[in-house]
Formats: C-alpha cells, sequence, structure tokens
C-alpha cells in the first residue's frame, strides 16, 4: 500500500489541470467522497497496527498534497492567485482620469456675461423658435421691409399674407388660428422685445443664446450661431452710456489698452446705429492679416433704441431712452483665441477642444 500511495504521490504533481472543468474533475477522481483518497482511508483501517504508522503518514501527505493542489487553482480561477503574483505592480499611481473641458463657446459667453454683470446687467433668455412679431416687426422691420433680406431666415411656417401687425402672429404659441410667421430666431434682439412687453424699465440686461441663418457654411459663416445682445432702458440714458459701456466691454475682453471707434450704420431697430471696431490687439493697430492691415477689427453692432420699438413694447418713448448692441460669440472667440474657421467650434475635435481647458 505504502508503495501504491508513493505512486499517487508523483501522479498528483503531475496531473495538468487548465481549466474549471479539468479541476473539477479532480476533485470528484481525488477528493470527493467517493474519491481516491477517502477510498485509501478505507484500506488503511484494514492494516495491521506496526504499518499504520508509516502509511498513515504518507496518506496524510497525499490527502494534504491533492487538497493544496485543489485550493491553488480554485483560487487562481477566481482570480485570486492571478492578481497577486502576476507583473502588476499594485503601489503604482493610477493613470490620471482625463476631464474634459467647457467649449470655448461657453467660455467666452461667460466671459462676456461676467464683464456685463460687473457693470449691473442681468442675464436672461428666451425661445430660438420665436414668432414673426418678435423676431421682425416688433423690431421695427415689417413686411416687405428691404432690410429682412440683411438675414436670411430658416421659417418654421410661413409668414402671414397680411404684414407685420402684432395681431397678425401669434402672441401665443402655438397659435390657436394656426402656424403663420414662425421662425427660427436671426438674432437675439427678439429677446429685447419679449423683455420689454414683461417689464418697464429701468431694464439694463444682456441675453445670451443661439440664432439660426440660412447661410452656405463655410470657415467664415454657419447656419446657427450665438450671439450675446444687451439692453439699457431708464430714464436720461445717453449715447456716452453706450459708448463708455462698450469701451469698458473692449477693455476687459481685450486688454486695458484696448480703443474702440464707431462707424456709422443701419439697423430698424437702433437709430442712429452703430458698428464698432476695436484697435487690433494683436498687432497693436500696426496692420496684420486679421485685421487686415486696417489696424481695426469690427466686433458689434448698436444703438440708440428706436422710439419705435418702445412703443412696440407699450413703453413710452417721451419719458424713456436706451441702447443696444448686439454681438456674435464665435467672432469674439475667434478674435480673441486666433481661430481661423468657425466649423471648428461644432466639429467637436477633442484636439481643438481641449485647448481651451485653462481658458
Ligand atoms: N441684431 C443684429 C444682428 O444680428 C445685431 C445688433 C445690431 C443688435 C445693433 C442690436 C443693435 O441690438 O443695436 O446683426
Amino acid at each position: 500500500m505504502k508503495n501504491k500511495i508513493h505512486a499517487l504521490l508523483a501522479e498528483v504533481e503531475e496531473i495538468k489541470v487548465e481549466t474549471k472543468e479539468q479541476l473539477e474533475e479532480f476533485r470528484l477522481k481525488w477528493l470527493a467522497k467517493k474519491g481516491l483518497v477517502t477510498a485509501l482511508f478505507d484500506d488503511f483501517k484494514n492494516l495491521a497496527n506496526e504499518d499504520r504508522k508509516e502509511v498513515g503518514k504518507t496518506l496524510n501527505d497525499l490527502k494534504n498534497k491533492a487538497q493544496e493542489k485543489f485550493n491553488r487553482f480554485k483560487e487562481k480561477f477566481e482570480g485570486g492567485e492571478e492578481t497577486a503574483s502576476s507583473d502588476m505592480d499594485l503601489t503604482k499611481p493610477a493613470e490620471p482620469i482625463a476631464f474634459g473641458s467647457r467649449h470655448p463657446i461657453s467660455v467666452v459667453r461667460n466671459q462676456i456675461t461676467d464683464i456685463f454683470s460687473r457693470i449691473g446687467f442681468t442675464v436672461k433668455e428666451d425661445r430660438e423658435i420665436e414668432d414673426d412679431w418678435h423676431n421682425f416687426s416688433a423690431l421695427n422691420l415689417p413686411a416687405d421691409h428691404p432690410a429682412r433680406d440683411m438675414q436670411d431666415t430658416f421659417f418654421v411656417a410661413p409668414p402671414p399674407p397680411e404684414g407685420g401687425s402684432k395681431e397678425a402672429y401669434s402672441p401665443d404659441f402655438p397659435p390657436s388660428g394656426g402656424l403663420r410667421g414662425v421662425v427660427l430666431r436671426t438674432h437675439t434682439s427678439s429677446v429685447q422685445i419679449r423683455v420689454m412687453e414683461n417689464s418697464q424699465p429701468p431694464i439694463r440686461s444682456i441675453f445670451p443664446g443661439r440664432v439660426y441663418r440660412k447661410e452656405n457654411i463655410s470657415a467664415r459663416a454657419h447656419c446657427f450661431f450665438h450671439q450675446v445682445e444687451g439692453l439699457y432702458v431708464d430714464e436720461n440714458v445717453s449715447f456716452a452710456d453706450l459708448k463708455q459701456t462698450l469701451l469698458y466691454f473692449s477693455q476687459e475682453m481685450f486688454g486695458e489698452k484696448t480703443k474702440i471707434r464707431m462707424r456709422p450704420s443701419y439697423f430698424p431697430f437702433t437709430e442712429p446705429s452703430m458698428e464698432v471696431d476695436i484697435s487690433c490687439f494683436i498687432c497693436g493697430s500696426k496692420g496684420c492679416p486679421i485685421c487686415k492691415g486696417s489696424g481695426w477689427v469690427e466686433i458689434l453692432g448698436c444703438g440708440m433704441v428706436n422710439p419705435k420699438v418702445l412703443e412696440n413694447c407699450k413703453i413710452d418713448s417721451k419719458k424713456h431712452t436706451g441702447f443696444a448692441f448686439g454681438m456674435g460669440i464665435e467672432r469674439i472667440a475667434m478674435l480673441k483665441y486666433q481661430i481661423n474657421d468657425i466649423r471648428l467650434f461644432y466639429e467637436n475635435d477633442v484636439r481643438f477642444l481641449s485647448q481651451f481647458k485653462s481658458a
């Protein structure tokens, strides 16, 4: 019996266990109730006393070896041993998690709203699907007005044939009389009207948001982009207030040496109207490709709120005056970070977006 057990000891050693199934076979053969080791212990009982000591020891060795081998492989298949014994260095610091970053449009939008909040402007947002009244007519762009062509419009529902009275459109959305004159707003100036209809002066707010225009997509233009509209209406708001507000904004945004200049322009909702240029902060106004050699770059449109617009919103234009301005967030971002293609903002290329991590 001793020799038999010795042979079995060698056999246990040799047996290959490579799968869970083989381990189960091993257990059944050696360790189960009807297995070899139990059978040997049964035989052991019949041994003569003098043989028991030596055989007993070898038999115990066999039992322990088989059990040990079983335990080792069990642990391995359950993942324990593999992790502990593999090359993994558990003291190594973990790979850093790559954090996302704010989109450059959000970064610049927040910079703009921060600057204006410091001088008392509140921030309001409103709808992107707008009716003709708020996007056009109330802003002194009645139907057939040539200035409507300044902005190519996406229509959700065609304009009403009657033209530009408020009643012809939809004071509520969706209107009960059928859907007429509904557009994707072409500018955030529509929010001016919403705010003036719902509150009396003093009003000092900015309105950031997305706008839509039927434009061919190129490096310079897109069919949607973002604007920030500003509105200040009160008693005695003057052109000097407008100029000083925009100078403050430009210097906070582009650096304290920045100068502004105003050029006469035309917008139906402001009278007089201006376009504002800032001195080119890239070349220090010496002339470069960004300012096309002129030393100045255009950043926004503005003016004194047209009294007709105040009256359209039931604000007494004898008592109140106001200024308004509107700027493109993409334009400001492109200038500030010298981005030469507007499409980059919408392609979600991480190599582009991650450059604004610290902005
Ligand atoms: N709404 C104009 C646009 O989208 C921008 C603008 C110009 C807004 C002059 C204003 C303004 O409030 O006074 O081109």
